[in-house]
């Protein structure tokens, strides 16, 4: 597996990556006292530009469980970016501070240009409507928890496409694996890029196209539902068109399978009503526990700090273990 220092895009991690992020987020699952101190005397910067609760939280939270320290800042207002510093110059600046970067953007491939001058590893902690990469790895973490499989599943994607970076991580993840087929539900002026589309028939995957979520609940294994982000429309009228298009309900559940689920990465505004959150098919909050897993796996990954747990590390997780002990 070639160390790939940055995570940037989830096309920096191919399914050997994943599986390893699998595979540690489940020993820590399992054994958390043995990661207790695996990060010790390292410290992670979290620069946040755009605002944030469970990524920028559940990062200072894998990296304090695991030892280590952290500092940053939570809005671009409070840094010297107020002044007109540059992306650039506060990455030189902040790499001489830490080991590794967390950093999240109200614009594209701004992470990618911090990179280029940064001395220390970057993750993208969401870039504009590009992507989510460590999304994803949480996202991935939580479906192999409850089907012990990241292939051969149905996966309807609700919500708005276009501007959705977290399911554009998902879907370059996901359509790496067989037999996956993805239902993209969106209104027209929301559908799924066409970069993204062009993918998933490059990789000859299939999927369906769709405004309509009543038709499509009943076959889904994974309905991951998404927020039309108000923040990303330059035209308000426009959003008030879109906003609340879709909203997931317990009626509507009563179309979906008994053993599918329901994911969301959070924060919803109206798109699930609070009556589903009782549902055993609501997984989203344990989604958001799932984050801080993968987030500790990433960083032992990106930190290379797997050599301080010995020998045996891991010798008795794969990603082919059944998946009972998963469980919810
Ligand atoms: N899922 C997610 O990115 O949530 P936050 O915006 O709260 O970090």
């Amino acid at each position: 597996m070639p160390y790939q220092r940055d995570i940037l895009n989830i096309s920096d991690f191919d399914k050997a990556d994943f599986d390893y992020i699998l595979s540690v987020a489940r020993s820590i699952a399992e054994n958390p006292s043995r990661y207790g101190e695996v990060a010790k005397g390292k410290l992670l910067a979290t620069l946040f530009f755009e605002p944030s609760t469970r990524t920028r939280l559940s990062f200072e939270s894998a990296m304090l469980r695991m030892g280590g320290q952290v500092l940053g800042f939570s809005e671009a207002g409070v840094s010297s970016t107020a002044k007109g510093e540059s992306p650039e110059d506060t990455a030189r600046t902040v790499s001489g501070y830490c080991d590794i970067m967390v950093v999240r953007h109200p614009t594209a491939l701004v992470p990618h240009r911090m990179a280029k001058v940064s001395d220390v590893p970057i993750i993208n902690a969401g870039d504009g409507s590009n992507e989510h990469p460590t999304q994803t790895l949480t996202d991935l973490v939580t479906i192999y928890r409850r089907f012990g499989r990241l292939d051969h599943l149905t996966i309807g994607l609700c919500g708005g496409g276009k501007h959705g970076r977290t399911v554009h991580s998902l879907i370059k993840a996901l359509s790496q694996y067989p037999g996956n087929h993805f239902i993209l539900i969106a209104p027209e002026a929301l559908k799924m890029p066409e970069d993204v589309l062009e993918l998933l028939e490059e990789r000859g995957v299939g999927y369906t196209v769709t405004d309509d979520l009543e038709s499509s609940i009943g076959q889904v294994d994974i309905l991951y539902m998404t927020r039309i982000q108000r923040e990303r429309f330059q035209n308000p009228t426009e959003y008030r068109r879109l906003k609340g298009v879709y909203v997931l309900d317990a009626e509507k559940m009563k179309s979906a399978k008994e053993d599918m689920i329901v994911l969301h990465p959070l924060p919803r505004v109206d798109e699930i009503n609070s009556e589903v959150d009782s549902d055993p098919r609501a997984w989203y909050f344990l989604q958001t526990q799932c984050g801080v897993l993968a987030r500790m796996a990433l960083i032992i990954k990106q930190l290379q700090l797997n050599d301080q747990l010995g020998d045996g590390f891991l010798s008795v997780h794969t990603c082919d273990t059944p998946a009972a002990t998963h469980s919810a």
